[in-house]
């Protein structure tokens, strides 16, 4: 079951192009592909005739034809060609279409209610294409294991001491202060880690090799899976002003019940023009991110085999409060208990949004 009234990303929009491309969401194959004038589009992959991919045909102008027996579609899924007989386009013959948005660099289908697909609901993820303040570097991480696994794992950073141990660890992350926040639809996780020693990956970037400092990872998460990391650190006591700070953007789109797409970007305000920065962080990335969190991750998804989180009765610790709050939003606008359109403003408890300012 997945969240029906949401937007899910697709792909980055410089995926998109002029050849065909196919991407599994929520359980349906989809044909991605940029139409003449540029605009992305989105439709059902599978042919209703015999069930090829039209990912195999031909791109002609701004129509589809498919690789097995010719049928063509346009960009709304509408069949406009039947190339055999009268030529007569039988009526159930079109694939589905879904609106396609794009935003911050980024292609937005919603699967759900189109009279509801509120552009609007898209967060911020506005620091991926402001290119004057951030550079950014990302990429994509296909990963064998359950989207809200993977949200767990991100809203609760306390095992970066333990599975990031001498890369993004640090003993002053287990014993910080964690906050849980939420306003309407929208779940802040924050923790705060003063005076320690700096992980290591951030003490060779920060160039502070040794010294205490102040450690923050704040993390935003709207449902479904859509999160926006700040985290940095700063010399102990001083403002954060003083000392460096990234924004991660992590973005789950889940292909199917065991399988994500998992959207990862690291924005830095500092040293923009230096290429041997962007290739330290997509180095740590690989390292932690595919490394690391990955084999965990697909080992507990072998390990959870076809039951499901809540038959397996997961035993809670304190750190999984954030994890916990957005399972329980995810569940509610699953059920119907809450809707992205309508929700935003009233569902579930209602706390003030945390910034890094309020340190
Ligand atoms: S399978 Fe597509 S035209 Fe036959
Ligand atoms: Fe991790």
């Amino acid at each position: 079951m997945y969240v029906k009234n949401a937007w899910y990303v697709a792909a980055w929009s410089t995926e998109v192009s002029r050849e065909l491309l196919s991407r599994e969401i929520c359980d349906v194959s989809v044909l991605l592909f940029r139409r003449e004038n540029g605009d992305a589009v989105a439709i059902g992959n599978r042919c209703p005739h015999r069930f090829a991919p039209l990912q195999m045909g031909k791109l002609m102008g701004d129509v589809v034809q498919c690789p097995y027996h010719g049928l063509k579609f346009d960009h709304r899924g509408a069949c406009v060609e039947n190339p055999h007989g009268d030529g007569k386009v039988p009526r159930a013959c079109k694939v589905p279409s879904f609106p396609a948005v794009e935003r911050h660099g980024l292609i937005w289908l919603w699967f759900g209610d189109q009279e509801i697909a509120e552009e609007s609901l898209i967060p911020d993820f506005s620091c991926l294409v402001d290119t004057e303040n951030y550079r950014t570097v990302g990429g994509t991480i296909l990963m064998d294991a359950n989207y809200e696994l993977i949200t767990d794992n991100l809203v609760d950073l306390s095992h970066v001491e333990f599975v990031h141990e001498g890369i993004l660890g640090s003993e002053a992350i287990k014993r910080g202060r964690h906050e849980v926040l939420q306003d309407g639809l929208t779940v802040h996780s924050n923790r705060w880690c003063p005076d320690g020693l700096a992980p290591p990956a951030w003490d060779a970037m920060f160039g502070n090799y040794g010294k205490p400092v102040d450690h923050w990872l704040n993390m935003r998460w709207d449902p479904p899976a859509h999160m926006l990391l700040d985290v940095g650190v700063t010399p102990t006591g001083r403002p954060v002003e003083d000392g460096i700070m990234i924004l991660g953007t992590d973005i789950l789109t889940p292909a199917s019940k065991t399988r994500t797409h998992y959207f990862w970007a690291i924005s830095r305000p500092y040293d923009l023009d230096n290429p041997e920065v962007d290739k330290a962080w997509e180095q740590a990335i690989d390292a932690a991110f595919v490394g690391q969190d990955k084999p965990m991750l697909e080992a507990v998804q072998v390990m959870m085999g076809d039951k499901s989180f809540d038959e397996l009765k997961p035993v809670m610790i304190s750190p999984d409060a954030g994890a916990v709050r957005c399972r329980r939003i995810i569940a509610d606008l699953i059920s119907g208990e809450c809707s992205v359109a309508v929700d935003h403003a009233n569902c579930g408890e209602k706390d003030a949004p945390a910034n890094r300012a309020s340190h």
